[in-house]
């Protein structure tokens, strides 16, 4: 096996998807405590602290500055490498989340066990449905009463429509629960009294092994066997392709407080979820073996300094073998760039990364040239698909409270927009910027680093804006005509698209209706 093949083999590159309270940053901090990344629990927690911290200023600061560094998480466990990416935690749901899941090769949903699936599952759910990447799903909090494991599976199944394969069954819940019996390998997985301890499973030899009776309470043995038999008659068998296409989950049931069953877990991601799948470009597949170097950014972040207005790229590296010092083009630039100080990350650190593989991601510290949606590669003129920008669903008007400030509002708001915080919409007629956010906790958080990193004080106004539409035609006279009849209604984002925002769904409608021949679009490819 050559070194890239044995590399590319290694790697596992996913992101946890769940409903906020789910348990998702439990079972990080517990997924790198057996990656042996244990300093960072701490850090882990202490980003989740911060969730309250809706408009303090230097609480959104410190979450933003832990999230730089835990926007990616590497870690080893038992010959393989994982690369967990963070999907940013805040209620309020975010664009970044959509776009670290263009980034991933599969993922894991986590559910708490007496919610069932929730809103944003779902949501999440559907963007992962739209790239087709495989889910491993892990019903947490088994140690407080849960539904029905049939009725969670059932939801699974109907809600998401997806297979679904049980991989461990619980044994009881709340105060009940006594571990899982692991349908794979015929192994019980015993909680221990008093949680948090990790334990290796205790080989049985089927349900009627002695050993069981010792160690479960003949009710709940009783009611093991009745429903494993049941899970193995109507519950489809794991099929390796079928969770591969994105149309199975395994399901693994646990605690993640009590760190139970998510070794099994992660011994199951290792041993099913993909490595780096091949990524599409305009012009070609590009396999993560190929030997050349190819990648695209899902993400930017500002660094957390105010007075350096430098910002890290997150790339995701498709194929190839990267090294540091190598030159690699910027596609859409059309330049090259040697990147001297690539980061990776582990945990709560950053360091600098030597050389990294397919699957990886890597920090490219820049001054605003490198966006996201853009292509590095070693030579190549590939253009990587799949880093959608989505209309913002709240449109609010920008007041400056200076108005000699004009100048300066642009540019913080255009730099802002590049890193994909927001969306900016310069007005044909007029002076009055719309910006727009997935959710209302944004505008806060802009308005607050406008004012720390720009020195600028604004203010957010409602304005009739109901819906923002990127305008997309084949004959150029058409979208003449529709500019001159519509020039109050038109403005352009950062990269010069032309967009329509709507008063209200009526005007929306009747626009759609009066110009048929153009495409008035709610996503659209950045690059
Ligand atoms: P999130 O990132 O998905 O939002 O969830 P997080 O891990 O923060 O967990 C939300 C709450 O659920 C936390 O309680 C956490 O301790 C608890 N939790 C996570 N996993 C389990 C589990 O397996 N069993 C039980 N019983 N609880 C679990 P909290 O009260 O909000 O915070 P804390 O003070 O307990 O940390």
């Amino acid at each position: 096996m050559s070194m890239i093949d044995k590399q590319v083999s290694r790697r596992r590159t996913f992101a946890i998807i769940a409903h906020p309270d789910a348990g998702k940053t439990t079972l990080t901090e517990k997924l790198l405590l057996f990656g042996g990344a244990i300093q960072m629990a701490g850090a882990v927690k202490a980003k989740k602290e911060q969730k309250g911290a809706r408009s303090d200023f230097m609480k959104i600061e410190q979450d933003r500055g832990i999230s730089v560094s835990s926007a990616v998480m590497t870690f080893e466990f038992e010959e393989n490498i994982f690369n967990l990416l963070d999907t940013p935690g805040h209620e309020d749901f975010s664009e970044d989340t959509y776009r670290v899941l263009t980034a991933v090769d599969s993922a894991v949903m986590v559910i708490d066990g007496a919610k069932g699936i929730e809103a944003q599952t779902r949501k999440l759910f559907e963007v992962c449905r739209l790239r087709d990447v495989p889910i491993t799903t892990f019903v947490n909090k088994l140690d407080r009463e849960a539904r029905d494991s049939f009725e969670l599976i059932d939801q699974i199944e109907q809600d998401l429509a997806l297979d679904v394969s049980p991989v461990t069954w619980p044994i009881g819940s709340g105060r009940d629960f006594h571990g899982c019996y692991d349908l794979v390998n015929d192994q019980l997985l015993f909680m221990e009294k008093g949680g948090n301890v990790v334990k290796e499973a205790i080989p049985i030899k089927g349900l009627d092994d002695p050993k069981l009776d010792e160690l479960i309470p003949d009710y709940l043995l009783e009611k093991l066997r009745e429903e494993v038999e049941m899970v193995r008659e109507i519950c489809p068998p794991f099929d390796l392709q079928s969770y591969r296409e994105g149309h199975l989950t395994p399901v693994f049931f646990g605690s993640a407080v009590n760190n139970f069953g998510v070794r099994e877990l992660l011994r199951g991601i290792g041993e099913i979820a993909p490595t780096p799948r091949p990524q599409e470009a305009a012009t070609r597949l590009v396999e993560a073996v190929e030997p050349k170097v190819a990648g695209f950014v899902f993400k930017v972040q500002a660094n957390i300094d105010p007075n350096h207005r430098d910002r890290i790229a997150f790339i995701r590296l498709c194929s190839g073998h990267f090294k540091r010092g190598m030159k690699l083009k910027h596609v859409r630039a059309g330049k090259l760039m040697a990147v001297h100080n690539p980061m990776l990350f582990f945990a709560n650190e950053r360091d600098i990364a030597e050389e990294a593989w397919p699957g990886d991601i890597i920090g490219i510290p820049n001054h605003g040239t490198l966006r996201i949606g853009d292509t590095l590669t070693e030579g190549e003129d590939l253009r990587f698909r799949g880093v959608p920008a989505f209309a913002p669903e709240l449109l609010q008007k920008v007041r400056l409270d200076d108005p000699l400030k004009g100048k300066h509002l642009q540019r913080a708001l255009e730099q802002l927009a590049e890193e994909g915080a927001s969306q900016v919409f310069k007005p044909m007629m007029g002076a009055d910027w719309i910006v727009g956010v997935v959710g209302q906790l944004q505008f806060e958080v802009l308005k607050e680093r406008i004012s720390a990193e720009y020195g600028i004080k604004v203010h957010f106004e409602q304005t009739p804006a109901y819906a923002a539409r990127w305008v997309v035609g084949d004959d150029p006279l058409e979208i003449k005509k529709f500019r001159d009849a519509n020039q109050s209604a038109l403005f352009e984002d950062h990269d010069e698209t032309l967009v329509f925002i709507a008063r209200n769904a009526w005007h929306l409608e009747t626009t759609q209706r009066d110009w048929p021949n153009l495409k008035f679009e709610a996503t659209r490819e950045q690059n």
